[in-house]
Order: structure tokens, then sequence, then C-alpha cells
């Protein structure tokens, strides 16, 4: 087996190789999006990252066992590493060498980031292939977010007695500001230690309320909003395969804790996947970072993982282990 820079007669191949597999987990998730089943769509993704020299091959007796992209992203996930970032359509290994064509990508991919000044890697993986999934702990690597999707059906959930549910208007920015403020506090602390993200200000969700299809849902009591839901047809950060315009997105959800296991969230995402339904949209999607206790244990409930993303920070990255 050689590992090569991508050459471009392989794109062809590439793409009817990755897009079977996205065909495969469609079957079980229908709610996927159809428009990256289309080859053409990866191999322009491919086309850049190859352009850049991002973009390795595995081959064999002129066949192609697999491939491995990346994008570099400074300061990344809000820290001051830089990373080297695999998306989930950027990677692929034939079955019968799955593992040693992963390992030896891997093993290639990483000294060039490593020259690249980069202190992290990751990588997004579908959420049904367990094997590629455990080539990677091996490696070194930790779950750390979960993009998942969901119908609009409704979902069954009982009243939170004496709090009112509503969409947020701009006089509700003061207060929901504070709460965003404690929502993003929350990823800070133990066990999670993300960094400090800015909390929106209310200029910024005057930008979001103005967006006709955007919706900050609240949970009121005695008029002090306890809980909020973002739901954003727009601008939402989740992984490529399941962005779409018929796909609504939930970018923000927090609780005041005295207020959780009252069904707060349950009644924000209920109230939100009814007003979407009746909209026209199609599905739900949200990603949550797994190492958050509290989401890892609310969103599974509802929504269906698409695709695992994974995090390593090597110890060390001087090859010569001097320092
Ligand atoms: C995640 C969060 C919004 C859930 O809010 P909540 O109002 O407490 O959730 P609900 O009461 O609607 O929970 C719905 C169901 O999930 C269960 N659930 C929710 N959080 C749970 C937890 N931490 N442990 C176990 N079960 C939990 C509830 O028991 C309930 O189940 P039931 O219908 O069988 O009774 C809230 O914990 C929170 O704000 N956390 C901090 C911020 C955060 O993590 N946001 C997620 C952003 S990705």
């Amino acid at each position: 087996m050689y590992i090569l820079p991508f050459e471009a007669n392989y794109f062809s191949d590439a793409a009817a190789l990755w897009t079977l597999k996205l065909k495969s987990l469609r079957r079980q998730q229908p709610m996927i999006p159809e428009a990256f089943t289309q080859p053409q769509r990866l191999i322009e993704k491919l086309e850049y990252l190859q352009a850049h020299n991002h973009l390795l091959m595995a081959v064999k007796d002129g066949q192609l066992l697999g491939y491995l992209g990346w994008y570099l992203v400074e300061q990344f996930r809000g820290t001051r590493r830089k990373a080297a970032y695999v998306p989930e359509w950027g990677h692929f290994a034939t079955e019968d060498y799955k593992t040693a064509v992963y390992r030896v990508l891997y093993r290639i991919a990483s000294q060039q980031w490593t020259a690249s000044g980069c202190e992290a890697h990751a990588i997004t993986l579908l959420a049904d292939d367990p094997s590629v999934e455990k080539s990677f702990f091996w490696s070194g690597f930790g779950l750390i977010v979960i993009d998942a999707i969901r119908t609009l059906d409704p979902i069954s959930t009982v009243p939170s007695d004496g709090l009112t549910i509503r969409p947020a208007t701009p006089e509700d920015a003061e207060a929901y500001c504070q709460l965003d403020e404690e929502h993003c506090r929350h990823y800070t602390q133990p066990p999670i230690f993300m960094p400090l993200k800015q909390a929106d200000d209310p200029q910024k969700l005057h930008q979001f309320l103005i967006k006709p299809l955007n919706r900050l849902w609240l949970a009121l009591d005695e008029n002090i909003p306890v809980g909020y839901m973002r739901f954003d047809a727009y601008d939402f950060d989740c992984t490529e395969i399941i962005q779409d315009e018929n796909v609504i997105g939930i970018n923000g959800a927090y609780v005041r804790p005295a207020y959780r296991g009252r069904h707060v969230a349950a009644n924000l995402l209920s109230a939100g996947i009814n007003e979407y339904r009746q909209l026209g949209f199609a599905s739900c999607a949200v990603d949550f970072e797994s190492i958050n206790p509290e989401a890892a244990d609310f969103w599974p409930r509802y929504f269906s993982p698409v695709c695992h993303s994974l995090l390593r920070i090597p110890e060390q990255l001087d090859p010569t282990g001097s320092s």
C-alpha cells in the first residue's frame, strides 16, 4: 500500500465509495438530506482540499483503498490551539483493510499536521461506523461532539406547571442575555472545561430575531425568563451532511438549575417542533457536547446521532521527544 498526495483521477472513485456509505446511513435515518449523496458535491469539496495539499490517498495495485483530507483551523473550539480537522466526508477506507488504511493515513497526515503547527487533531465520523471509531479511539481520540437529527413529529411531554412557553420578542433581550451568560458559564465548569464563550448581547439577539424563520422560545415564571431554546434557520453550525434549507437547527438551550427536571426543555422543544412542522420544514438537528452531562442526558431522548466528532490533544509534539 502507498500513501500519496491525492491524484485527480481518483476523485470519482472516492466520491462513489463515500456516497455509498452515506446512502447506507440514510437508509437507517431518512431524515438526513439527500443533497450530499450526489458525488459531484463531494468531488468539489475534495478538489478544494487537494488544491491546498490537504488530501492524501492510500492505493494498492492502482486501486483506491482510502483517503484522508483536512482543514487547518486556528483557535480551534475557542482555545489557543491550531487544529487539523477532518470532516465527515473527508475520509474513507475500504472495508477489507479499514484499520490498516486509517492507521497509515493518520501516521502520515499527523506528521504533516505537526509540521504545520497543529496541537490538536479532530475528526468527524458517520455515527454508524463503530470499527473506524474504535480505530481512532485506539489512536488516542475521544468523543466530544454529537450531531443528531429527528423528524418534526410531535413529541409527548407533560406541561411545565405554572410556566408560560412563548416566542421571545425584542423586549426580552435583557433577560435572555442574562440567561445566555449563565449558559456560557455552564460549559466552563467541571467536568466540561470548555473555554468561556462570549454570551449574546441585545444587538446579537436583535440580528437573530429580525430573520423571519428564526425563533427563540422562552419559558417564563411570572414573566421572568427561566429557560430558552434557540432555533436557527440560517446559520446553524452543524455537520455538513445535515445542513439543508429544510432542516431547522437548534443552536442553544438552557434552563436555570432550579427549574430543571420539570420538562421545561421538553416543552420548548415541543413548541419549536410544532411550529417548524407547520412552516414546512422536514427535520430538526442539534449538535451537542457529549462531554456535557446535561446535554448527553437530554438530547438522545429525542434525537438520533448522525455524526460523532472525536478530538485528540497529543501529549507532546516534538518527534525527537526532547521537549
Ligand atoms: C439540558 C437542559 C436544557 C435540560 O433541561 P430540563 O428542563 O431540565 O429538561 P426536561 O425536564 O425537559 O427533561 C426532559 C426529559 O429528559 C430527562 N433529563 C433531562 N436532564 C436530565 C439529566 N441531567 N439527567 C437525567 N435525565 C434528564 C428528564 O428527566 C425528562 O425525562 P422524562 O420525560 O422521562 O421525565 C438543562 O439541563 C440545562 O440547561 N443544562 C445546562 C445547559 C445545557 O447543557 N444545555 C444544552 C445545550 S447543548
